[in-house]
């Protein structure tokens, strides 16, 4: 990072912490070192959350003061609930998690947006407030590290990309950004960290540019141009670049199977930009992290010769509240990375069981699964994300679907149950597909050739079906989608 020194030299610990860094790397000038990063999103603090609220009313406490809790099915937990955004309890817990677990071995912590919770009637002013409480509560958890925000969609002010918006925002999150950044930041948003010994470069997005609120701007607050011209420069000078935002490219993978709107939440234009940036530039993109869509999954990119060049992680939400794509248990997640090179090692996901927190009175979070050990993975590489989701469809990868998808909640599912042939198939096409068009082939491609096996369907549970069905699809698939793109196996 390029810290502004009266910042990181602000204490005598953090001085001698300095200084025994500096002779570390005198000595081992580019030693690969192995680190550690958290990352955090999607809190949706909600300030009017009340253990007396009415769960069917997001937990706030009604107008009516003899109202309470009368009247509810349960009354709502102190650590949330999954009809509701979070109270204050489930965030402090969450941050005290993270320095409990792993608070002082780590590099930096990567905070993807949605800080407060969507409040009808509520002013941008004290939305901001809730967005101080939330930066004051995470610069006290890590004291000595660095946090770098992105805006998500429900912060205040994430489409204001001129003016005063991003410069409220800027000012509560200045200890943590560099004067460059904070100049790009208050233009639209966005901000690029530059490792000064190290290669990895983190490139934070304002991701919301890509949505509707934009309209027809060919390149919103500038910042196509700027990731270009980033990206370009890190390519010369032999960096390795993350790409970190709020919401992510592609589709919502929990829609179940052909159900329209697709949950697409990039405008198609930008979409197909993103894809376009991350196929070029993907010998230099090392990791893509985002948040938004509350659940577990991750997305493959493929080069235009069908070949898996890149991968994005999503992470779930501290937030329990139900979407209309489903509920999840709160989670955490801690990167393993090599600091220099940014390649990612592992990550290790940590959840919060909300009912048994709620029943025993206390907030324990665990360590739900560590990725490479869940799946089975030699590394994390697109090409070996690539093998697992293919492997999704032969029988023989049954169970590793169904870890993927009790994961996909963080455990608010404990079994494919709810899951039938369309559902997974629509995660699969979501993992593989990100271009719009593409997906919907997928879609199609496997609701038609489900349909003309229907007379099986009624023999056989439709999960089994799907699983036996895949490699007939998949042949379907390439055959159809070839042409468009190249086909999608490599081995
Ligand atoms: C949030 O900040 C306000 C003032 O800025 C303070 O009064 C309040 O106690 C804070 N809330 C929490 C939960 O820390
Ligand atoms: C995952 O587990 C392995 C083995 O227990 C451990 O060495 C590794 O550090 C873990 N990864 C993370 C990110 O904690
Ligand atoms: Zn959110
Ligand atoms: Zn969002």
């Amino acid at each position: 990072m390029t810290p502004r020194r009266q910042d990181f030299f602000s204490s005598r610990k953090m001085l001698f912490l300095g200084l025994a860094f500096h002779l570390f790397l005198l000595l081992s000038p580019s030693a690969a070192r192995i680190g550690y990063f958290w990352h955090i999103t999607d809190i949706h603090y909600d300030v009017h959350y009340s253990v007396s609220g009415d769960i069917r009313k997001s937990c706030r406490r009604t107008e009516n003061k003899l109202g309470g809790a009368v009247g509810n099915s349960r009354p709502a937990g102190r650590f949330g609930d999954h009809n509701c955004d979070s109270p204050w309890d489930l965030v402090e817990s969450a941050a005290k998690a993270m320095k409990s677990k792993h608070g002082d071995n780590i590099e930096f912590v990567l905070w993807t947006g949605d800080g407060v919770a969507h409040s009808p009637g509520v002013s941008g002013d004290h939305q901001l407030e809730r967005l101080k409480n939330l930066t004051h509560l995470l610069r006290h958890t890590f004291s000595s590290q660095f946090v770098f925000p992105v805006l998500g969609h429900d912060d205040p002010n994430p489409g204001l990309h001129f003016g005063q918006g991003y410069r409220d925002v800027a000012n509560y999150w200045r200890p943590w950004l560099p004067t460059e950044a904070i100049q790009t930041f208050n233009k639209g948003g966005y901000y690029t960290i530059e490792r000064k010994l190290q290669k990895l470069r983190l490139v934070m997005l304002n991701t919301n540019l890509c949505s509707d609120i934009v309209g027809n701007e060919e390149d919103p607050a500038g910042q196509w141009a700027w990731l270009e011209e980033t990206l370009q420069k890190s390519q010369r000078n032999r960096e390795t670049v993350y790409l970190v935002g709020h919401m992510p490219p592609g589709v919502d993978e929990r829609q179940n199977g052909g159900i329209s709107p697709y949950h697409e939440v990039f405008q198609a234009r930008f979409n197909q930009r993103y894809l376009r940036l991350v196929r070029k530039y993907s010998d230099i993109i090392v990791g893509q992290f985002f948040g938004h869509l509350h659940s577990d999954s991750f997305r493959i990119v493929y080069s235009d010769t069908g070949r898996p060049v890149s991968w994005i992680f999503l992470t779930p939400a501290v937030s329990p509240k139900k979407t209309p794509s489903g509920a999840n248990n709160p989670g955490l997640r801690l990167y393993k990375f090599d600091t220099d090179s940014g390649q990612v090692l592992d990550y290790r996901q940590y959840y919060l069981d909300l009912d048994a927190a709620n029943r025993q009175n206390v907030a324990e979070w665990q360590p739900e699964y560590n990725f490479t050990d869940h799946y089975g993975l030699n590394e994390v590489s697109a090409h070996e994300l690539h093998n697992l989701v293919e492997s999704f469809a032969v029988q023989e990868g049954a169970t590793l679907f169904s870890r993927y998808y009790r994961a996909n909640s963080v455990r608010f599912h404990h079994n494919t149950e709810g899951c039938d042939a369309s559902c997974a198939h629509t995660h699969y096409c979501a993992i593989t597909r990100l271009d719009y068009q593409e997906f919907r082939s997928c879609l199609e491609t496997a609701a038609s050739a489900l349909a003309s096996a229907g007379v099986i369907a009624l023999c056989i549970p439709w999960s089994l079906l799907v699983l036996l069905l895949m490699p007939l699809l998949h042949a379907l698939v390439q055959s159809v989608l070839m042409p468009s793109f190249g086909g999608l196996h490599y081995s």
